[in-house]
């Protein structure tokens, strides 16, 4: 009885994997768990304020200059109750300017320490405002919590729904995997107890193999190589097609710049970028001038901002990154004057043999840009959407209506056009966008 044995031993290594499988599982969700208790905990501490609504009041009145931990226009605000007496902090909120004017030492020294830069003075906040406010910088610091979400757990871990189905799926498969093997198992034993009855097990009977049935059957030959030949030709074709078109090309690029961030979350209209597809033949990449508008206060994304797959420590060096590009200290708030360029990778590339204007499309012809470029405002990563080929051109050429009201320059070419081929509207074919010359240099 060797073989009970063997089978045992094999049972007991399915157990233990699939115990470890299941504490393994186990212990993610309890990562979960004891992160959410994290992440609520310093919601309770407040010093004598509303810190939610003083979260509000902050977020609209003081974040264009204020941070809580780092500096920005003005200094970090975390603990400044700590650090000056309420009545004091009453008198510089409500109008900064007349307290430094009475001579007020605290005062003069921090606005001379920040290059007399002007804070807003802010009469319209009560005194119970400004309580919440300070009860909000008063909260603790929520750091670990947010590493344990973002950059220690391995991708996958922390969506809740992501690892229990994960927890299914291996499990469903240990299962089938423990069915094959018992099958074979009894399969054998079955086997076995036959002979040791003595029972013959049938023994296969010797019948003309399929494929040399195949090779006499003429007619079946023929047929069968005909259609390898049209499918290998159609694939062939295919991927002939498919050289040059780089359709969905993503390039990795040397900051991780998300459009749905950008664009998407926070509506940030192409054009503020790309202002040149307005007016002229390329839409151009914005020089890095243009993200420091923006980035000089922006220096980190909101805890809320991080995905299971890019944690927001991820997206805080993608902002240093561009910091370092153009030499912006963020301690001091001032540029250092040493640059390094940022080599985006180009994605959309026609030959040069042929002229595309995006001034012509976008201002002229009033074409959304996700007509051609697909819906950016979703793209973590930007690529190319369109085939980029002379059909994808051509036919789009053939399709669409020239837009005429409005156009001053078309009124005339327009009534006589339309004359011509008896038409209400033209499109842009019968307007001559199928003219080689148009495209072709
Ligand atoms: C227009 C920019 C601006 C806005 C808006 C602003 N501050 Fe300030 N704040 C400053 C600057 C700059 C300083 C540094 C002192 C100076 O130069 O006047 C400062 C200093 C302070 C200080 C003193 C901090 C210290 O460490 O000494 C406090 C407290 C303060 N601000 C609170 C607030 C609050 C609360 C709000 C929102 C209701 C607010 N600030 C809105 C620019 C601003
Ligand atoms: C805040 C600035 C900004 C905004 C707003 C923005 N873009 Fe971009 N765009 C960039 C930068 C930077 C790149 C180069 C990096 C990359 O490819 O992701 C780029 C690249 C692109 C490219 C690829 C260029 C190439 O190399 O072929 C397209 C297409 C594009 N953007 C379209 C859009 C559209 C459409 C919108 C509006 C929905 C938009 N962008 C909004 C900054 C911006
Ligand atoms: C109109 C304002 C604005 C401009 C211009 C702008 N950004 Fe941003 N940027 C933001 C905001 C808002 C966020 C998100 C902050 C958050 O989620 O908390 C952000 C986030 C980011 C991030 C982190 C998320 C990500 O996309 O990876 C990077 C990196 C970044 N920006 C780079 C750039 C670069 C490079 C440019 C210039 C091509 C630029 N930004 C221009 C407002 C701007
Ligand atoms: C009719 C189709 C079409 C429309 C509409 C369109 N694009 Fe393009 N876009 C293209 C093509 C084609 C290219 C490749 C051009 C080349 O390689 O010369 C391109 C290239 C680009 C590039 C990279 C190369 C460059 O020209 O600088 C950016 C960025 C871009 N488009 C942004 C935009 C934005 C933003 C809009 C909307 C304002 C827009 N596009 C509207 C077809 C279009
Ligand atoms: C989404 C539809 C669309 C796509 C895709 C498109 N075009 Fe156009 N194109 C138009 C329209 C509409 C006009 C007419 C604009 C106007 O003048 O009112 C136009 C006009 C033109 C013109 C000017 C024609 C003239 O009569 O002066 C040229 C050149 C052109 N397109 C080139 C291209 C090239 C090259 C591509 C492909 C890389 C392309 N277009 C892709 C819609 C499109
Ligand atoms: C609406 C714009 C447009 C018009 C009109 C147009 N072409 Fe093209 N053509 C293109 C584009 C875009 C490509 C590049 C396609 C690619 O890279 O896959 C191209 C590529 C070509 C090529 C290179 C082969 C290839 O497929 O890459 C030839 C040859 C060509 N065109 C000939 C012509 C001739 C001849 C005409 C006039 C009957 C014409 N084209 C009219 C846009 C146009």
């Amino acid at each position: 009885m060797k073989k009970v044995g063997n089978h045992n031993s094999n049972s007991r290594k399915l157990f233990l994997s699939l115990a470890l499988m299941l504490s393994f599982s186990f212990s993610s969700f309890a990562q979960d768990a004891a992160q959410a208790a994290a992440t609520d905990a310093p919601a309770a501490a407040s010093a004598g304020g509303d810190a939610v609504n003083g979260k509000a009041l902050f977020n609209s009145n003081c974040a264009a200059c204020h941070k809580l931990d780092a500096k920005a226009t003005g200094p970090a605000l975390r603990g400044v109750a700590d650090k000056y007496d309420k009545a004091w902090l009453y008198k510089w909120i409500h109008n900064s300017s007349e307290l430094i004017k009475s001579g007020d030492a605290a005062a003069v020294k921090i606005f001379e320490e920040y290059n007399k830069s002007v804070m807003t003075a802010f009469p319209q906040l009560s005194e119970a405002d400004i309580d919440d406010i300070l009860a909000y910088t008063s909260e603790p610091k929520a750091e670990p919590a947010a590493a344990v979400g973002g950059a220690a757990s391995p991708p996958g871990t922390n969506v809740e729904n992501g690892s229990s189905n994960n927890v299914i799926l291996g499990v469903l498969a240990l299962v089938l995997v423990v069915l094959v093997v018992m099958l074979i198992m009894v399969n054998n034993v079955l086997t076995k107890v036959a002979k040791a009855n003595g029972i013959e097990v049938a023994p296969k009977v010797e019948r003309t193999p399929i494929w040399k049935a195949f090779v006499r059957n003429q007619f079946l030959v023929l047929v069968t190589s005909i259609f390898l030949l049209l499918a290998s030709g159609y694939f062939v074709y295919g991927y002939l097609m498919q050289i040059g078109v780089d359709q969905d090309y993503a390039p990795i690029q040397p900051i991780h710049y998300s459009h749905k961030i950008h664009a998407g979350d926070n509506e940030i209209n192409c054009k503020y970028c790309h202002s040149a597809a307005r007016v002229s033949k390329n839409a151009g990449i914005p020089s890095l001038n243009v993200c420091m508008n923006c980035h000089k206060n922006i220096s980190e994304v909101a805890e809320t901002t991080a995905t299971p797959e890019y944690s927001k420590a991820f997206y805080d060096a993608q902002i240093q990154k561009l910091y370092d590009a153009v030499g912006w200290d963020k301690a001091t708030q001032s540029y250092t004057g040493k640059t390094q360029p940022v080599k985006w990778v180009r994605i959309h590339n026609l030959p040069d043999f042929v002229y595309f204007n995006h001034s012509q499309h976008v201002t002229v012809g009033g074409i959304e840009c996700q007509t051609c470029h697909g819906p950016v405002e979703t793209y973590e990563i930007q690529k190319q959407f369109a085939p980029l080929t002379m059909g994808w051109c051509i036919d789009c050429h053939r399709k669409t209506d020239v837009k005429m009201e409005g156009n001053g320059y078309y009124t005339k070419i327009h009534e006589e056009l339309s004359k011509k081929y008896g038409v209400e509207k033209l499109t842009e074919a019968q307007m001559g966008g199928l003219e080689c010359g148009k495209c072709h240099y």
